[in-house]
């Protein structure tokens, strides 16, 4: 008989062989590899925003875009306000339930201070045919640095389920320009 001081009879004290510990050892190097990856990926991968990002009050950010709208819109579309504002300056943008709101024309070589956040539920910004994805959440807003690089119209879809109109929450930005640059639209991360 065993007691919780006197260890019951098995095999699982002796000693693991030497291929369980040669992949134990693989397995937690390669842990480490991805560990170090992260941030590794994030400063020099050139790929993932990491503008500024606070908590908001979805009625301030209401606000403040519906300021922005009455300041610089230019038309409307379907319904949705065209705003136009001036080089260098504050833009925003909202998602919700299903909508981009407003429709943003930018000038082509001008950095723009991009702020996003939603009203509702989680949405997920994606700017195509450039692919540049933004995760949009309540309660919190992402400032990017955004500098068109070519002229055109690009769309933006929802890439985060949110509920039934989620396939038709679509909005636009024009760009306008004279000449073509090369590439899409630049992230410049405000670094
Ligand atoms: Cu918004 Cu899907």
């Amino acid at each position: 008989m065993h007691s919780g001081i006197e260890s019951p009879p098995g095999v699982w004290w002796k000693p693991a062989h030497r291929a369980e510990k040669l992949w134990v050892a693989v397995a937690f190097g390669w842990c480490m590899v991805l560990f170090a990856m992260m941030p590794f990926w994030h400063l020099k991968g050139g790929q993932n925003p990491s503008g500024v990002r606070h908590t908001v009050d979805p009625q301030a950010f209401m606000a403040r875009t519906q300021e922005f709208i009455n300041s610089y819109q230019v038309g409307t579309e379907g319904g949705i306000p065209v705003v136009e504002p001036p080089a260098g300056s504050d833009i925003y943008l909202i998602g919700r339930l299903w909508q981009w709101w407003p429709i943003l024309e930018l000038e082509r070589g001008q950095s723009y201070r991009f702020h996003i956040s939603s009203l509702d539920w989680q949405h997920g910004f994606s700017l195509q045919p450039v692919n540049i994805n933004i995760q949009v959440h309540p309660g919190y807003e992402h400032v990017i640095t955004l500098t068109p690089t070519q002229a055109g119209e690009y769309g933006i879809i929802c890439n985060e389920f949110c509920g039934i109109g989620h396939h038709m929450m679509t909005g636009k930005i024009y760009v306008t320009g004279q000449r073509q640059a090369e590439g899409g639209a630049r992230l410049a991360e405000g670094r």
